[in-house]
């Protein structure tokens, strides 16, 4: 069967990535998380003291952007990619809120957009990968042979959030993701390079009063019609 990209775009915490994860894992697929990849330069930032305070060094960013390595390895464990950054796993760090308030910023410089975009689109080269995020089908992937973009009310998606920290025994305050994820979704769509908007040709999936499996199904139904 022949094998096709898929991408997958919407808002922060609307569950695209378990969606992705899974149909990969179904058709035997690459999966990649791009928002991982912003959020292990933005760690990066962090622990090198080019993000001090509300301050970005840009220009230490540009000199080191090279250097930043970011790679996923399969954790035998869960069964899912972890991120690594130059060599560490640091797939809990990357989920943490401070990360999280300074990934949008980050995500906004065009020369770390640019570094990212191009080690996605080489990760993609063969196809028979599903990537998520927020740019894959409008820039990442434009010729994409599936595109959807997944969106859900900012009050569910905090809740799933904050129920995907406290399981994993992350500190975690409903309010706090609430703010967090509306102030992503507006940094994300206002943005000047790549804001987030759904590509012309994507499907548009709301997925606020739908269950995971119900979602899974759709997801299922858009892949078969295609390939
Ligand atoms: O998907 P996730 O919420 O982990 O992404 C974290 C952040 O990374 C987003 O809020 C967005 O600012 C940025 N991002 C992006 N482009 C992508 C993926 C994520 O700008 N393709």
């Amino acid at each position: 069967m022949k094998k096709i990209t898929i991408a997958i775009d919407g808002f922060s915490s609307c569950g695209k990535s378990t969606m992705a994860k899974d149909l990969a894992k179904e058709v035997g697929y690459i999966y990649i998380d791009s928002g991982a990849m912003y959020r292990a330069v933005t760690l990066y930032s962090i622990e090198n003291g080019i993000f001090n305070g509300n301050t970005i060094d840009t220009e230490k960013l540009k000199q080191d952007i090279k250097n930043i390595r970011i790679s996923f390895k399969l954790n035998p464990e869960t069964g899912r990619p972890d991120t690594h950054l130059n060599g560490v796993n640091v797939e809990s760090k990357i989920r943490s809120m401070e990360v999280s308030s300074k990934v949008s910023p980050i995500s906004a410089l065009d020369f770390v957009r640019e570094a990212m975009v191009a080690q996605q689109q080489v990760m993609g080269k063969e196809k028979g990968i599903v990537m998520d995020g927020r740019d894959i089908g409008t820039t990442v992937f434009p010729d994409a042979e599936l595109k959807i973009f997944v969106t859900a009310s900012p009050e569910i998606r905090a809740q799933r959030r904050y129920d995907e920290l406290k399981a994993k025994g992350q500190k975690a305050s409903f309010d706090e993701i609430l703010e967090n994820v509306k102030q992503r979704d507006y940094m994300d769509q206002h943005r000047e390079v790549s804001p987030l908007r759904k590509a012309e040709d994507a499907l548009l999936l709301d997925n606020t009063n739908l269950t995971i499996e119900q979602q899974k199904k759709w997801l299922f139904e858009q892949f078969n019609k295609i390939t």
